[in-house]
């Protein structure tokens, strides 16, 4: 499936529309989302500008239940793990707010797991021959890698949104990261980045306020 069917589905849909009414969807209806649906969302994430045009993504959309159930479980594990860290005694309320907002997603009809596959560019290569730390690495490239990825996830969310669904961006569960790889059977060195829960809203979502463009807007 190409940008055609993209287009097809996302015909007529304003730009403004489309990028001022997405909003973050936590509660969804059962109804399934169609195949060609879930391809022509990704196929508009795979527009999205990224580094080298490396592509560096694998998209996996989750339908079946019972693997969407076991993906929430193992969040689920995973955090009981970090609430029995001696660091966390007396954290229960965070953890538990932190629970809700990682496993709702098991409960969309479709839910698109998103990996990052390894990227190197040029300009990582020359700063690798210096043995520089992870971090001083990080503070003169700053993840293109990662960058790449939230360019497809936030189209992804929009196209969807244009064509009448509501998702949400997750990266809580990717506390689980390890398991679900292996649920959902991803290459030896795909990491999963995010996790987006894809389906017909249930009730009005609301949009989150912004600040306002002077805020965080300045010019030179
Ligand atoms: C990188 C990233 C990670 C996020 N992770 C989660 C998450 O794990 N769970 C969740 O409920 N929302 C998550 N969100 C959604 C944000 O909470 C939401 O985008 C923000 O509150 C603004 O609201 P809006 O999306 O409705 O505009 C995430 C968003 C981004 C961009």
């Amino acid at each position: 499936m190409d940008e055609t069917v993209c287009g097809h589905v996302l015909e007529g849909v304003s730009f403004s529309a489309a990028v001022e009414g997405r909003c973050s969807v936590r509660r969804f209806l059962p109804e399934a989302v169609p195949r060609d649906h879930i391809r022509a969302m990704v196929a508009c994430a795979t527009r999205a500008a990224n580094a080298g045009n490396a592509q560096c993504w694998q998209f996996v959309a989750v339908e079946d239940e019972a693997t969407r159930r076991a993906m929430a479980a193992a969040v689920d594990t995973a955090l009981d793990e970090v609430a029995a860290w001696p660091e966390c005694a007396g954290r229960a309320a965070d953890v538990k707010t932190v629970r809700a907002y990682a496993t709702f997603f098991a409960a969309a009809p479709v839910v698109v797991a998103v990996c990052v596959l390894p990227y190197e560019s040029r300009g990582d290569q020359l700063l690798r021959l210096r043995g520089l730390s992870r971090e001083d690495h990080d503070r003169l490239r700053q993840r293109p890698d990662l960058q790449s990825i939230g360019a497809a996830v936030q189209l992804l969310c929009t196209a969807a949104h244009a064509m009448g669904y509501g998702s949400c961006w997750m990266t809580a569960p990717v506390i689980a990261a390890p398991a679900i790889e292996e649920l959902l059977g991803v290459e030896a060195d795909a990491r999963l980045a995010a996790v987006v829960p894809v389906g017909r809203p249930a009730g009005r979502p609301r949009r989150g306020p912004r600040r306002p463009i002077d805020d965080v807007l300045e010019f030179r």
